[in-house]
């Protein structure tokens, strides 16, 4: 008798971890990040938790939808790339603080809000992309982009997308808007052809002669490496140095920006949220962003791809990335102002 009580407790043991579904629950995410993406890692959070996780993919116009929705707003979670599109969200008095020491821990302060409304999961650096026969002390600092001895070399998608709008709001929090507007002028005179497609168009006109310099996010590098499907961009990468910007001592440092993560105030399963953010920072999802999407994981000590390993490494920009943001809306009317794109 005892025994068969031991056995039925053994039983319930084992059926309470192996389906811990039943009192898991869900949890909502609004998410700008691509399925293929997040696929993985929100199917390892269900394994490890039971918790379901819905996901909404948006393309745009993510802060107008939850403002839409108010309370009846079902998403707990936003989730996307850039500190811009995150700021957007708490700028709308959409997001709540996250209290948890494992992001308090993990996530350096200059990489999340002041009061926990955001916070990034990766960092995402977007550095320069040299042609291999360019000297390797060509360029060092973001400012050289100006110098008239580039006249006719570099590369780059729209001054307006959120990559260009970031990196020039970060040289405007950083130099003032004054110098910052005499930078993007030079930069475009040096420009070999108008702004146009996207970071790996960059590296394809590198490759075609068109021009010398790009600026690009680094994990395209990666994507581009082991893009089996088109063994074109593997070519493109193959003549492409990484130059990472500003690594003087001293200096500013190479700069980044970040994916990241916000809890919405209307969050109706706060809790699994949370878990699901913590989950994001742990070893295993750092490693899968690392490894899956070539991005800088946020948590230290986490193994990169051998091949980004290969690129060398980088000291990263440590000002506060809502700084940063603060400055988009003056970095979007400099680029007009500069006739940038034109
Ligand atoms: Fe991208």
């Amino acid at each position: 008798m005892l025994n068969a009580i031991r056995n039925l407790a053994v039983f319930v043991t084992a059926l309470a971890t192996a389906v811990p579904a039943f009192a898991a629950g869900e949890v909502n995410l609004y998410s700008y990040r691509q399925e293929s993406l997040l696929k993985p890692l929100t199917d390892a959070f269900t394994a490890e938790t039971g918790i379901k996780v819905n996901v909404v993919h948006a393309e745009k116009g993510l802060t107008e939808k939850i403002i839409a929705a108010g309370d009846n707003n079902p998403a707990d979670l936003v989730l996307t790339v850039d500190v811009g599109r995150l700021e957007e969200v708490r700028a709308a008095g959409l997001f709540e603080p996250v209290e948890s020491e494992v992001i308090s821990e993990v996530v350096p302060a200059h990489l999340r809000h002041p009061e926990n409304l955001w916070f990034a999961l990766t960092t995402r650096a977007r550095v320069i992309y040299a042609h291999q026969d360019v000297a390797e002390d060509a360029l060092t600092s973001i400012r050289d982009l100006a110098d008239p001895k580039w006249k006719g070399r570099i590369c780059t998608r729209s001054g307006k997308h959120v990559y260009n709008i970031g990196l020039i709001a970060s040289i405007i929090a950083e130099d003032g808007e004054e110098a910052a507007e005499q930078w993007l002028r030079g930069l475009k005179a040096n420009l070999a052809r108008k702004p146009q497609g996207n970071d790996r168009a960059q590296a394809k006109a590198i490759f075609e002669g068109q021009c010398d310099l790009a600026i690009a996010n680094r994990y395209y590098m990666g994507k581009m490496h082991y893009n089996s499907k088109s063994p074109e961009q593997q070519q493109w990468a193959e003549q492409i140095r990484v130059v990472y910007l500003d690594q003087e001592i001293g200096g500013r440092g190479q700069h980044i920006n970040i994916s990241g993560a916000g809890l919405l105030n209307t969050a109706k399963n706060r809790d699994n949220a949370i878990k699901l953010l913590e989950f994001l920072l742990g070893e295993t999802a750092q490693g899968l962003y690392a490894s899956a999407n070539f991005e800088e994981p946020v948590r230290e000590g986490i193994a990169t791809d051998s091949y980004i390993e290969s690129l060398g490494s980088f000291k990263a920009d440590r000002i506060n990335l809502q700084e940063v943001a603060e400055h988009r809306a003056a970095a979007a009317r400099l680029v007009d102002r500069v006739g940038f794109d034109l």
